[in-house]
């Protein structure tokens, strides 16, 4: 643990606004590309005002004893899928370049629209949420930023450090959840927020606390589920199922994790009610696997990509307002939004999106539906409906498919 986090660090559970204590440390210096730092590799961090104590151990501070058991099945679940990752060799979620090459085919691109947003052009200090086994926090420590990664799974977070530190990037990561964990108010130039905030409990309650955490003029950047759709997911693979590709198995035996989606409906509203949007973007994501499926593992053909994008295109197209992700910077004012500031959001997002920013919309389930009829309905009407542009794409790409 860097000194910068435990400068950051405060007490969860009292109001106390003093930096924590350390009662007891093993300190080490450590190599990196610009010069070596002193680290905590471990001891114990007291509170000086309630006295409740946090232990350090492998250089991540953890605040897990605090979390409750839904918090911690969502990230056990994460932990686990990580571990297994990482132990059949594939390090997709632990290195930045290995995660770019891995979506070639997907429209998701945080390295260009978020990070080269003009927004985020001073590289500060920030804070990952939700950073699982860390690429992203790596990625924003090599684009200069002082990063810190939040997560609640503990095997996570070590890997991850222990990954940062072999790459010589002064990238540091804390054990936690936001309500369960605290950092010194206005400390943050920038929150990021990747595929997390979805899984937080009580979003709209929790927000107030992460808003907090960004000084005046701070930037939240965040790339979110806002919505599912599952009928696109059963379309995607019935797709991939003519393609003749093997459905693939679940990944832990327990699909879908404790928290998945449990405030996809919130993201949104609680972005909108506490900080003044600035940027932002709506995606289909339904199709992103197909050109992966149909390549096999390879860098996939232009004929493929454009098989997947023209899918991607066609439903945007057909139905916008499914859009399932959202990439949101938004900016913390002086004040939060008034009502003149929410009807220059409104102006802003397309009219079918504008539900996706009523609090009041009840949270979007995956589970207990049968899409069976829905979804043969939902096939045929995509290639009735479908521009013919798709149909022309997807016939060339069946020819080149066959003659392979
Ligand atoms: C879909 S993963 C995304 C991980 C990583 N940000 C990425 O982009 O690859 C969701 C992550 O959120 C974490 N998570 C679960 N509950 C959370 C909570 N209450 N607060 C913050 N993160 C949470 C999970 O453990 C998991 O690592
Ligand atoms: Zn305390």
């Amino acid at each position: 643990m860097l000194q910068m986090t435990l400068d950051l660090l405060r007490c969860p559970y009292c109001a106390s606004s003093d930096a924590l204590a350390v009662a007891e440390a093993e300190w080490r210096l450590v190599d990196y590309q610009d010069g070596a730092r002193r680290e905590m590799v471990s001891g114990r961090l007291v509170c000086p005002g309630c006295g409740a104590a946090f232990p350090v151990a492998d250089y991540v501070p953890s605040f897990a004893a605090a979390l409750p058991q839904d918090v911690r099945a969502d990230a056990d679940y994460w932990g686990r899928y990580y571990a297994g990752e990482a132990a059949k060799g594939n390090h997709t979620y632990m290195e930045p370049r290995l995660a770019r090459a891995g979506r070639a085919a997907a429209a998701y691109d945080p390295e260009a629209f978020i990070l080269r947003h003009p927004l985020l052009k001073e590289r500060g200090r920030c804070l990952d949420l939700g950073c699982g086994s860390g690429w992203t926090t790596l990625m924003l420590g090599r684009e200069g930023f002082a990063a810190l990664g939040l997560e609640p799974a503990l095997g996570s977070v070590v890997v991850a450090k222990r990954y940062a530190m072999e790459q010589g990037t002064p990238v540091d990561y804390v054990c936690g959840a936001p309500g369960y964990v605290h950092f010194a108010a206005g400390a943050m130039d920038a929150v990021f927020a990747f595929h997390s905030l979805h899984h937080v409990p009580d979003l709209l309650d929790v927000m107030p606390q992460i808003t907090g955490w960004l000084k005046t003029g701070g930037v939240l950047a965040v790339d979110e589920h806002v919505q599912s759709r599952p009928q696109y997911w059963e379309l995607a693979g019935l797709i991939g199922s003519q393609l003749g590709v093997p459905k693939s198995p679940p990944s832990t035996g327990a699909e879908p994790s404790a928290n998945e989606d449990c405030s996809q409906a919130a993201v949104l509203p609680a972005i909108a009610t506490h900080l003044h949007v600035a940027d932002l973007k709506f995606r289909h994501v339904a199709f992103d696997g197909v050109a992966d499926w149909a390549s096999g593992g390879e860098a996939p053909s232009d004929a493929v990509l454009d098989l997947a994008r023209g899918l991607s295109n066609a439903v945007a197209e057909w139905r916008p307002g499914d859009v399932e992700y959202a990439t949101v910077l938004a900016i913390k004012g002086a004040q939060p939004p008034g009502a003149e500031d929410r009807r220059a959001l409104e102006a802003k997002v397309p009219a079918p999106l504008w539900p996706l920013f009523d609090c009041g919309r009840a949270t979007g389930s995956v589970g207990g539906h049968t899409w069976g009829a829905r979804l043969r309905r939902a096939y045929r009407l995509l290639l009735a409906r479908g521009p013919k542009a798709l149909l022309r794409e997807a016939a060339g790409y069946w020819h080149w498919r066959l003659g392979q």
